[in-house]
């Protein structure tokens, strides 16, 4: 593994993008041991600022609610003040983060973003595990999965600087994929 000194990211964060169970989080969270940078899970500071989890933000205000509070605190973290707190940080977004062409831009601009993609079969498995994601609270999952992974997978190419075929890989290997290829786009 390289020396964490390597890495120079320029005061910018590398941001974690892809569907619901592709890594993010654990990935962010080992990147974040590895690095010295802080992680920003966006889901939890959102869960913080509202006082309760997404699952019933969902439930009680709506999707397009949380949505617009994604897009909130992106044109936050962009903005003089917030850059101070992402700056030079690991960003775990929420899945359907791309979904607001805003929120593309504004991903793309910030740092480095990489696209964790993961077949559907290995999402299925992992999401099985709990039940807290609105979305996926229904008999077919694994349906749902499928389309989102459709309706989403260019969205995602279009924010992504990169895309990291996950699937074959343990999470230190994507852990050192990511890193290598941070390295690689900031000293470039
Ligand atoms: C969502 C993904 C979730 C969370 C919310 C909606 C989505 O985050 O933001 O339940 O639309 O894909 P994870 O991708 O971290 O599960």
């Amino acid at each position: 593994m390289p020396a964490e000194s390597e890495l120079n990211t320029q005061g910018r964060p590398i941001i974690l993008i892809g569907l619901m169970g592709c890594g993010k989080t654990t990935v962010g969270k080992e990147l974040s041991k590895l690095t010295g940078m802080p992680l920003l899970d966006m889901d939890s500071v959102i869960e913080e600022q509202i006082g309760k989890p997404i699952a019933d933000i969902f439930r009680d205000e709506g999707e397009a609610h949380f949505r617009a509070l994604e897009t909130a605190l992106l044109r936050y973290l962009e903005s003089d003040e917030g850059s101070a707190v992402c700056c030079n940080s690991i960003i775990s977004t929420g899945g359907g983060v791309v979904l607001r062409p805003e929120n593309r831009e504004i991903l793309r601009r910030l740092g480095f973003t990489v696209w964790l993609s993961v077949d559907v079969d290995i999402l299925i498995s992992r999401t099985m595990r709990n039940n807290n994601r609105p979305l996926l609270r229904r008999p077919d999952r694994e349906e749902v999965l499928n389309q989102l992974l459709t309706q989403r997978s260019p969205m995602y190419a279009e924010t992504a600087h990169l895309k990291l075929d996950s699937s074959e890989l343990d999470i230190p290997s994507v852990v050192r994929e990511v890193y290598k290829a941070a390295c690689a786009f900031f000293s470039a």
